[in-house]
């Protein structure tokens, strides 16, 4: 069985490699640690050899998650119990920098999966002059295999599902995150976001007139979700990725099965659960957030009519 720590990576293909460097380098706050044979930046938020990777592509989407596992087990014997689960996984030995050792496999939209024990740690801390969150919090995938790729998560990778909203959206948690990945009933593979967290609510004010300074506009928020209850922002990177930048998530306590309690929860203790879609402010939300996601998936087609050409 496999214990997933945490999000490690998210490793995206660009088109405009350069503006994308930028807008993570200055205006996420991530370091730069090191650039690859092929110029692929790999970025750090803090203490990790990297968090996010950019290379250059004629595509512009997430490529691969990178998951660190508890070291419970060799990756030798990860494979043999993978391949017993009839999942195919290639072991690798120094395939990118930072990581001697990785297993490879696909989820079940394919994306590529990489779990390993051990990063690097250049340990490059945090920028003053740039939004510098606290960490790559969790990544929200647009699925269309939606019930399939929860099982993936559960069955394979040891997360546990918190909340759900209606048949649309699963959340789900390796850690005391109330989630690290949220599986969307979307019909399509695309991500839907990828998030950060911020220092503290405070933070989100800061955020929102640093990006205001760079021309980038919010999407939606600063606004507390449902599910998760965290106190969220939503804007969109170069290539039309949308970013989340959130505090104040819920912490679950497995053991007990509930939420360390917030006054913000409508009921004491708070259980994982199934949330409706019917609030006011939820379908305006939900428009503005979906409609920046198409914009995304249309920015892909026209890339992929471009390369048929
Ligand atoms: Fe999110």
């Amino acid at each position: 069985m496999i214990k997933t720590i945490q999000l490690g990576y998210a490793d995206f293909n660009c088109t405009n490699l350069s503006r994308m460097a930028d807008y993570y380098e200055n205006v996420i706050g991530l370091t730069l640690v090191e650039e690859g044979d092929q110029g692929e930046k790999y970025l750090s938020s803090s203490l990790d050899h990297h968090n996010i990777v950019l290379r250059s592509s004629r595509e512009s989407e997430l490529s691969t998650l990178g998951f660190q596992i508890a070291e419970t087990d060799s990756l030798e014997n990860i494979q043999q119990f993978l391949a017993q689960a009839g999942i195919h996984s290639e072991l690798k030995s120094d395939y990118q920098p930072g990581i001697r050792k990785l297993l490879e496999l696909n989820d079940p939209d394919g994306y590529t999966i990489h779990l390993y024990h051990h990063i690097d740690m250049p340990a490059p801390g945090y920028k003053r002059d740039s939004i510098s969150p606290f960490k790559l919090g969790h990544i929200a995938l647009g699925s269309k295999k939606q019930q399939e790729s929860v099982d993936f998560y559960r069955e394979i990778l040891g997360f546990l599902e918190t909340d759900k909203i209606g048949n649309r959206a699963a959340f789900l948690t390796c850690n005391s995150d109330h989630h690290v990945l949220n599986i969307s009933n979307f019909g399509h593979k695309i991500m839907h976001h990828i998030a950060f967290q911020l220092k503290d609510s405070s933070h989100h004010t800061l955020s929102a007139d640093f990006l205001a300074s760079k021309n980038i506009p919010l999407v939606w928020g600063p606004f507390r979700h449902t599910a998760g209850h965290n106190l969220a922002s939503y804007h969109q990177d170069p290539e039309l990725n949308l970013i989340e930048l959130y505090t104040e998530m819920d912490q679950y306590i497995p053991e007990l099965g509930y939420f360390e309690p917030r006054p913000y929860h409508s009921e004491l203790p708070l259980r994982p659960r199934e949330w409706p879609r019917n609030c006011k402010w939820y379908p305006k939300v939900e428009r503005d957030i979906i409609d920046s996601v198409l914009q995304k998936v249309e920015f892909n087609n026209r890339l992929v009519s471009q390369i048929h050409d």
